[in-house]
């Protein structure tokens, strides 16, 4: 258990409403928790509430990936048709390759309950060693969508010269 390395997790909230102070972020700490729950390595937390504005986006999304050495960020919101969202086109502009069946996967397992998630584009990509995961913004997602894909996890991570990640059972 020990030689497990310590991994940093970045999650990034996107939310015009959260970001000004309107109300506060739900599924930032639910991603959080659920990770703490399941993987066994230490883990160190880079979290932050910005709006829907792409070069922002853009910019902490490249910060937590080449900057804090993240092995996965997990964003939140800003996944589905308003105007305002733009996070698949954030992170696509920022990976090297993109990873979609991890968006195929966690819509397929969500439109069993919410057939609304089909409005979900969420997707996944590489940059660099780290493993950036798109979910939706409503903190009822956030268990379901990662319940879908959670396993391939460290897998992509590995492949891509990322640290050893570890499930929990
Ligand atoms: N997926 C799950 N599992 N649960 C949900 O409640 N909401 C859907 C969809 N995916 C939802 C979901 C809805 S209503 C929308 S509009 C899209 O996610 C996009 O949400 P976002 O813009 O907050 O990311």
């Amino acid at each position: 258990m020990n030689d497990l390395p310590r991994i940093t997790i970045g999650i990034l909230t996107l939310s015009d409403r959260a970001s000004r102070g309107d109300y506060e972020d739900v599924s930032g700490p639910a991603i959080r928790a659920y990770l703490e729950d399941r993987l066994v390595n230490p883990l160190d937390f880079v979290y932050r509430v910005i709006p829907d504005e792409p070069d922002l986006i853009r910019g902490h999304l490249i910060g937590m990936c080449d900057r804090d050495g993240c092995a996965v960020v997990c964003t939140t919101g800003g996944t589905g048709p308003t105007l305002r969202d733009v996070t698949p086109e954030a992170t696509a502009d920022v990976c090297r390759i993109m990873l979609p069946g991890f968006g195929e996967e966690m819509r397929r397992v969500s439109m069993r309950d919410v057939p609304t998630a089909i409005l979900s584009r969420q997707t996944a990509g590489m940059r660099g060693h780290t493993l950036i995961i798109n979910l939706p913004g409503n903190p009822k997602a956030i268990a379901v969508c990662l319940d879908a894909v959670i396993g391939a996890v460290p897998g992509a991570v590995h492949l891509a010269g990322g640290p050893k990640i570890t499930l929990r059972k």
